[in-house]
């Protein structure tokens, strides 16, 4: 099967309550993982690449991996832009075979973030690539770039209707409480979502596909791994995993996880060289890594997003 847009797997996702997964990747090791756990499961797949797993792995490498794992597995895999800064890094995933990009104006005033996403549906939609668009600001780091809890905001549900309709995307990210990276609720406190206004959007664009980005779990076992054998992390906290499990089942159809990815990928890596001192084989620390992260995303699949069997 070649690589396919998202738009039949959020049709099937949106009709069956659950989620797709859209899971980052920066090199091959993360690639076998993931393609390895959904082609066991049978679960169809967003391989996204950021602007900063461009820079580190050449758009090239990333696109030839990604197509060796479509060969490798048989799988329908969405490649899709993460977070796409302006038209210009769209149009280059969109002419470099990604089939799906993104686009974030959503630190742009309204009227500014329609025209750019805009621009880049009207290139996007030419070229049989379909676009996420984003409204609402989520915190934490993004590339370079690190959004203070207080500069972010929630989606405004008055504002999706308006913003769909001019702009003509085919899923929207919205902002309900979810930020980027490790740490995400101060420690202590319980993490609540505004499920409400997942709701009130969802009753406003009935059938749209609604994309939850910041969904990582910050799994403790991970943690503690990496802990254990000379890491630091405290106070890391995520997604409680029900709280996942309820936004699969309602309108929400992509959950973006990536530091769950770099968890798994570090603790495999921390823990093998913090008891092999002497080992300086890429393979022998490398191998538990990737182990690491085909386990995380088998469970990803099967017990959060519900999507195993729906390839
Ligand atoms: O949303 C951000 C993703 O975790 C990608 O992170 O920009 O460091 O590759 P990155
Ligand atoms: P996490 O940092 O929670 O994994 O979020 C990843 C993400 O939203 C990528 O766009
Ligand atoms: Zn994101």
């Amino acid at each position: 099967m070649p690589l396919v847009t998202s738009t039949e797997m959020f049709q099937k996702a949106y009709a069956g309550g659950y989620a797709i997964g859209a899971f980052n990747v920066n090199n091959m090791e993360i690639i076998q993982g993931i393609t390895e756990a959904a082609a066991e499961v049978r679960a169809p797949l967003i391989l996204q690449v950021s602007a900063g797993a461009r820079k580190y792995a050449k758009h090239v490498y990333l696109m030839k991996l990604i197509e060796a794992a479509e060969a490798d597995t048989g799988l329908p895999i969405c490649v899709h832009l993460d977070h796409g800064a302006d038209f210009e890094v769209c149009k280059s995933c969109i002419d470099g075979g990604f089939t799906s990009v993104m686009i974030d104006g959503s630190s742009l005033p309204f009227e500014e973030n329609i025209r750019v996403t805009k621009q880049v549906v009207d290139y996007a939609h030419d070229h049989g690539v379909v676009v996420e668009g984003e409204l609402g600001r989520l915190a934490g780091v993004e590339d370079e770039v690190k959004v203070n809890a207080a500069d972010s905001s929630y989606t405004d549900p008055g504002q999706v209707e308006e913003f769909v309709g001019a702009t003509g995307v085919d899923s929207l990210a919205i902002a309900i409480g979810t930020s980027h990276g490790a740490y995400k609720f101060k420690p202590g406190t319980k993490p609540q979502l505004r499920f409400d206004i997942l709701e009130e959007v969802s009753r406003r664009l009935p059938g749209f596909p609604i994309v939850l980005h910041g969904a990582s779990s910050v799994i403790p076992e991970y943690v503690e791994t990496i802990n254990a054998n000379g890491g630091h992390m405290p106070d890391a906290i995520g997604v409680p995993e029900d709280m996942l499990r309820k936004a699969a089942s309602m309108a929400v159809c992509k959950i973006n996880i990536d530091s769950d990815l770099r968890l798994a990928m570090t603790a495999g890596v921390r823990d093998y060289l913090y008891h092999n001192p002497a080992d300086f084989d890429p393979r022998a620390y490398l191998k538990p890594g990737r182990a690491n992260i085909k386990a995380l995303v088998k469970h990803k699949l099967i017990s959060v997003l519900g999507c195993d069997g729906k390839a």
